[in-house]
């Protein structure tokens, strides 16, 4: 979407659709008011009232849109406003929307920009790859967005580019989740990791089956042996390692698909399964923006991926697998397949040396039961880490919950045969799956990530929300390093 700003008064604009976005009980403006208090608008959040002024103001339809109070305004009361205003604008066949913004905010205007651009992007947001013979109605698509304010800045201009840069990488993350695990294969994976890579001068490295089994990735393999589609590790590096500028390593399961194995899931648990490498969209997402936003950062991105299938060839319950790190491995449900795979990746990070190891991955079916959808999972070896993500969690609403990593879990997946059992019973499922990841990053600072309950939505909960793959982990990432930059 085109997205510009001009200073002025969004009722002077002679638009098809104009939105006026309002604090709630702030008086409006003479031209409107009347018409208004007709349409018994009071502002609070997330109201609308489509109004027809017939000549009273210029825009031919002009959508006032509630805002809420003022004192409780923040950026996440922006992105779902401008959602709304281009879903809104969608709905009218409305091409180019103009969205007015009079009231003085209490929110930084850089901040106010991104806000509104992330909003618009994300709401205007579908996946129609796969429908075919749509209308025209049906495909129609909002193509500009002119932001109007009495005190338009560069500043603001600013946030609008970097939010439409962050909103690309939550795009390509819900595309990937998206696409059918038939055409996105682990190899497709690597390949989408390529073209990222051209795109934006990341240096990508992809490790295959023989790569793999040279370098000694016993637990990813082991995962991926049971599928014609073979493994690949991607190894995505944007910027070096230099004074000043620290690397952080981030990793994301990449199942692009998990049946269970030979631990089947049953059928009803199968089907969203495509969205097992939520992660490693995270991943490839947050790499893009980090890329294109030229963060002054060293960041590598890891992702192991597999399909993990029933076959002769699968591997099995019972079997012992001895991982890079040459720590083994007891199996007893191949089902808890991502933390083998990500035993290998986590310990791969170890060699360059991070400042800080974030880890995302749609681990386990506990985090679903005990946060839902509307909190990812969080664990961690370094509090001061833990508090800054959980802090760009509450201002990008990708909200995080913490959960501990005491020493009393780490023994429940102690194993009689092998160093460590891949699962540790019914109890805390969560938290023995983040104790088993612990045990591979050696003593850097390590946050894990489980996005189960997030990375794929049955029920879009907000207005830049859709059906399907969510994004999740991108803007959170985003914020987490750009605030981490002012600390470097
Ligand atoms: N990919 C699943 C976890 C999952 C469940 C993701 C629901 C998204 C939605 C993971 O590989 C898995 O199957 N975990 C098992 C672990 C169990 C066997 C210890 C689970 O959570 O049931
Ligand atoms: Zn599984
Ligand atoms: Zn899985």
């Amino acid at each position: 979407m085109k997205m510009m700003l001009t200073t002025g008064n969004v009722l002077n604009e002679a638009a098809d659709l104009a939105i006026l976005a309002c604090l709630e009980d702030v008086p409006l403006a003479e031209a409107v008011a009347g018409l208004i208090e007709a349409a018994d608008f009071s502002g609070k959040t997330g109201q609308t009232r489509l109004l027809y002024p017939r000549g009273a103001v210029l825009p031919k339809r002009l959508l006032l849109l509630g805002l809420g109070p003022a004192d409780k305004l923040t950026a996440e009361t922006l992105r779902r406003a401008a959602a709304n205003a281009v879903r809104q604008a969608r709905d009218l066949q409305v091409a180019s929307v103009a969205f007015g913004l009079n009231d003085q905010l209490e929110l930084a205007p850089a901040l106010i920009g991104q806000a509104l651009a992330e909003g618009a992007e994300l709401g205007a947001y579908r996946y129609l790859r796969y429908k075919t013979g749509l209308k025209p109605e049906q495909t129609f698509a909002v193509e500009a967005m002119t932001l109007v304010t009495p005190g338009a800045t560069d500043a603001m201009q600013a946030g609008v580019a970097v939010g439409q840069t962050i909103a690309g990488g939550v795009m390509l993350a819900r595309n990937l989740v998206n696409t059918p695990p038939g055409v996105l294969t682990p190899a497709a994976l690597a390949d989408q990791a390529i073209a990222l890579g051209e795109r934006t001068g990341v240096a990508v490295t992809i490790f295959d089956k023989a790569r793999l089994t040279e370098e000694g990735f016993g637990g990813l393999l082991a995962v991926g042996q049971g599928s014609a589609n073979e493994p690949r590790l991607i190894v995505m590096e944007y910027g070096k390692a230099a004074e000043g500028r620290p690397t952080i390593c981030l990793v994301g399961k990449g199942l692009t698909f998990d049946s269970g194995g030979l631990s089947l899931k049953p059928a009803d648990a199968m089907t969203t399964m495509k969205s097992d490498m939520g992660g490693s969209a995270a991943v490839l997402g947050a790499m893009q923006v980090i890329a294109e936003l030229q963060l002054p950062l060293h960041v590598v991105g890891l992702v192991p991926s597999a399909e993990n299938m029933p076959s002769s060839t699968s591997y099995r319950p019972d079997d012992v697998l001895t991982t890079l790190s040459g720590k083994t491995i007891e199996v007893l449900n191949t089902d808890a397949e991502g933390r083998i795979v990500l035993a290998d990746a986590l310990f791969y990070a170890q060699r360059y040396n991070p400042a800080a190891i974030i880890e995302l991955s749609t681990l386990t079916g506990a985090i679903v039961v005990a946060l839902g959808s509307h909190a990812t999972g969080m664990m961690g070896t370094n509090q001061e880490l833990a508090d800054a993500i959980k802090q760009a969690g509450e201002t990008t609403g990708e909200r995080v919950w913490q959960l501990p990593l005491w020493e009393e879990y780490h023994e429940m997946i102690k194993s009689e045969i092998a160093d460590l059992k891949n699962i540790g019973g019914r109890q805390a499922g969560s938290i023995t799956a983040g104790a088993f990841l612990a045990a591979f990053v050696g003593d850097y600072p390590f946050v894990h990530l489980d996005i189960a309950g997030t990375a794929y939505a049955e029920k879009p909960a907000r207005p830049y929300d859709v059906a399907g793959g969510t994004g999740v982990g991108v803007r959170l990432l985003t914020e987490f390093l750009r605030q981490y930059t002012h600390g470097v």
